[in-house]
């Protein structure tokens, strides 16, 4: 028989059946004072939960458009930018930035480790830089950054460097707070901790964003990322500027729904208690995890193989066994593979991709006590 397959990649999470009616419902005219009525209450409480007193951004596109909205309203070509790195989604900025003329200098880490703040720090106070970039979580290296650290030496030291967060691999999962924490950006996308399907972009932009954006004239290069094209249609959804994706957004309604319904910091603590339940459930069959103690996500793992695990085997023998997970990239191709644990993922997704794991560890002919990781994971989430 053939096993269901659960997607347990770092994103796209599992959708749940409400999502998914969402996403199935007849899509109506943009202008349906009903969709309109959707579409302002997404933005509003996308604001509320994320605690952002600016402006949300909701349109269609993906993390790397949102990323591309956060540089192209902040900065002007001949702007000195910092990117800090924990992996190929940091560096995916240098690419977004050298694009547009900046002046890009970069910090990056040894994959696995952060970039400790009082480097960031000593870098900013070399020259003005008019923004800098950090990935909350870097799905390549399942690397957490602190966030609120950066955010509260920013605020303290370097009020007039725009602190852009890509919160892509983190939003809804890990916990992040626009206004306290001195973000000015947040950016992320609906296909990972809020486990809608791909395709909306999410924007948040506090008030110096904002100003920063006003300060650069009535236009900029970019087009259909420009904030002032969307600030009105945000403010008034019966505008049109460019067709919205109807029903993600009826998707993401549900998706703000179900987290308000489970509460923000529940939501929150369950990420944390699963992520370390996996890591200890996970290491007990002897892999090992790459992103160091104190600095690891709450949404995925990185999870390097033993000596004698084969990478392409073992991703195809546990698509058999019913989970897709993801392999590893660049320097670590071949040598890991990633696991989310993040949005509507339940203990159902759960014990089964631990228990797919060990049947494939099983068939690959390594030493595995069937239910031990299984029986870990229960152990901790029951605690
Ligand atoms: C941290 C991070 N940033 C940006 C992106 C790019 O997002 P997208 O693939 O939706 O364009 C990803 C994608 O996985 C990501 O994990």
């Amino acid at each position: 028989m053939i096993n269901r397959k659960i997607v347990m990649i770092p994103g796209p999470s599992p959708t749940v059946r409400s999502i998914q009616d969402q996403m199935g419902r007849d899509t109506c005219a943009f202008g349906d004072p009903d969709f309109v009525k959707d579409y302002k209450s997404v933005i509003e409480d996308l604001k509320a939960i994320m605690d952002c007193s600016g402006q949300a951004f909701v349109i269609a596109g993906t993390g790397s458009l949102a990323m591309e909205m956060a540089i192209a309203n902040n900065t002007k070509a001949g702007d000195n930018v910092l990117v800090i790195s924990h992996g190929f989604f940091g560096d995916r900025f240098l690419d977004v930035t050298r694009r547009k003329n900046l002046n890009v200098d970069v910090i990056q880490s040894e994959w696995g480790k952060i970039v400790p703040v009082e480097e960031i720090e000593k870098k900013l106070s070399e020259k003005k830089y008019a923004a800098m970039t950090v990935s909350h979580v870097d799905t390549a290296t399942g690397v957490l950054a602190p966030i609120e650290e950066i955010g509260e030496m920013m605020h303290k030291k370097f009020p007039d460097t725009i602190y852009i967060v890509d919160g892509v691999a983190a939003t809804a999962g890990a916990r992040c707070y626009v206004d306290p924490m001195h973000i000015d950006v947040l950016l992320t996308a609906s296909q990972k901790a809020f486990g809608v399907a791909p395709g909306l972009a999410l924007v948040f932009a506090g008030k110096r964003s904002l100003e920063r954006r006003a300060s650069l004239g009535e236009t900029i290069p970019e087009y259909y990322v420009d904030y002032a094209k969307w600030i009105p249609i945000m403010e008034d959804p019966s505008k049109y500027f460019a067709t919205p994706a109807v029903n993600l957004i009826w998707a993401m309604k549900e998706a703000v729904r179900i987290i308000r319904e489970e509460g923000l910091e529940n939501r929150y603590a369950r990420h944390e208690k699963q992520a370390a339940a996996m890591r200890l459930a996970l290491e007990s069959l002897g892999f090992r995890i790459l992103a160091e103690k104190g600095h690891q996500a709450p949404t995925l793992s990185n999870v390097l193989y033993m000596d004698g695990v084969d990478d392409a085997a073992f991703r195809s023998i546990v698509q058999e066994e019913g989970i897709i997970v993801a392999g590893g990239l660049a320097a670590y191709a071949g040598k890991m593979f990633r696991i989310g644990h993040m949005g509507n993922a339940d203990m159902h997704d759960l014990v089964s991709s631990l228990a797919a794991v060990e049947r494939t560890l099983y068939r690959l002919g390594q030493p595995v006590e069937f239910g031990r990781s299984v029986g870990v994971f229960m152990t901790e989430m029951m605690k």
